[in-house]
């Protein structure tokens, strides 16, 4: 083959090409080990001396100019390929992705969440206290006399005779007392523990502690902190009421009731027709409390309440049993987001 048909033909099939393989093809054809061009260059051999650098030089032009060619259509062609990639991979970002794989909180934990982010823009300061405790911080020093019934195996599930698991978040309370110096203002969400196990009490719950001590502190403020809350937690129409009641630790003790959220306060059979609903015991600080706390009862006051954080889950969520909270049913966890 003349190397003038050489080129004729590259050039055609060069400019023919469709893809960057057929390409790379052509480089074999032509460039390759047994290429056509590398023949050309291989038979330089067999060429005169006298005519060799004029035949090298020839063969060298035409190879430079294949090559060019041979650059050109592959850069064009890598573009149109990478395009046509990138085209055909577009990712839809509106697809739904598939929902089996977001997690939730508990709804126990998004109701700690939201009341407990109520408490701190109200000023009260997180506190925590352990699950295993003392007698002393679960009764003795909240003025729970020892004959108290609920001291009783029945009620608290006792360690040994002086460890028990809390009963009560109140806990909290003492150990506040004893860490803290007047004025404080603190809170403390957390599980608890009693034997009891039907459709508004299981054995295991949580409750959400607090206190307030400092000068002149009223039961008037008690009540503004808790309407506040329960307005922040079930709407703007809540109302509140207290009934007078009793607890060792506070004196006087209030139940706190608010207006039924379901029935907007009319009548249901959630509220049994009451139209409220009991979600808190509450009251002052027992001076005895605070004495044994080592806080003085004749310079300052406090308040104290404990909100049953499942029951207020249930009416904030429309959860009618207890038990599902601890049931690990995923249908049911999955509804909270
Ligand atoms: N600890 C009480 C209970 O478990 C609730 C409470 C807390 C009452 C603080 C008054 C003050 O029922």
């Amino acid at each position: 083959m003349y190397l003038e048909d050489i080129k004729k033909e590259a050039i055609k099939e060069v400019n023919e090409v469709k893809s960057v393989s057929e390409i790379n093809a052509l480089k074999v054809k032509y460039f390759g080990k047994a290429g056509l061009i590398t023949e050309e260059l291989k038979n330089l051999r067999n060429v005169p001396n006298d005519q060799k650098a004029a035949r090298g030089a020839e063969i060298n032009a035409v190879k430079k100019e294949i090559e060019e060619l041979v650059n050109e259509v592959e850069k064009t062609l890598k573009t149109r390929e990478l395009e046509d990639k990138l085209m055909n991979e577009q990712i839809d970002v509106t697809l739904d992705i598939n929902p089996s794989h977001i997690g939730s909180l508990h709804p126990l934990s998004i109701e700690i969440n939201k009341i407990s982010n109520i408490l701190v823009n109200l000023g009260f300061t997180q506190v925590d206290g352990p699950e295993v405790e003392l007698d002393k911080y679960n009764f003795e020093m909240l003025n729970v006399p020892s004959d108290h019934p609920a001291r009783d195996m029945q009620d608290t599930f006792y360690i040994t005779d002086n460890i028990l698991l809390r009963s009560q978040t109140s806990n909290t309370q003492a150990r506040a007392m004893l860490n803290l110096k007047p004025p404080f203002k603190v809170f403390s969400p957390g599980r608890v523990f009693r034997n009891d196990l039907d459709a508004t009490h299981i054995p295991a719950f949580y409750q959400i502690e607090g206190m307030y001590v400092e000068e002149n502190v009223s039961m008037a403020d008690l009540k503004n902190v808790l309407l506040q809350i329960c307005k922040a937690v079930f709407g703007n129409d809540t109302k509140i009421r207290f009934r007078s009641s009793y607890f060792p630790f506070t004196e006087p003790s209030v139940e706190v009731d608010i207006s039924c959220p379901y029935c907007s306060a009319k009548g249901c059979n959630l509220c049994k027709n009451t139209k409220w609903i009991e979600i808190l015991g509450a009251g002052m600080v027992h001076p005895n409390v605070l004495e044994a706390g080592g806080i003085d009862s004749t310079k300052y006051t406090g308040y104290a309440f404990g909100f049953g954080l499942d029951r207020v889950a249930m009416l904030d969520q429309k959860v009618n049993d207890m038990r599902h909270f601890v049931d690990n049913n995923i249908k049911f966890l999955k509804q909270f987001k």
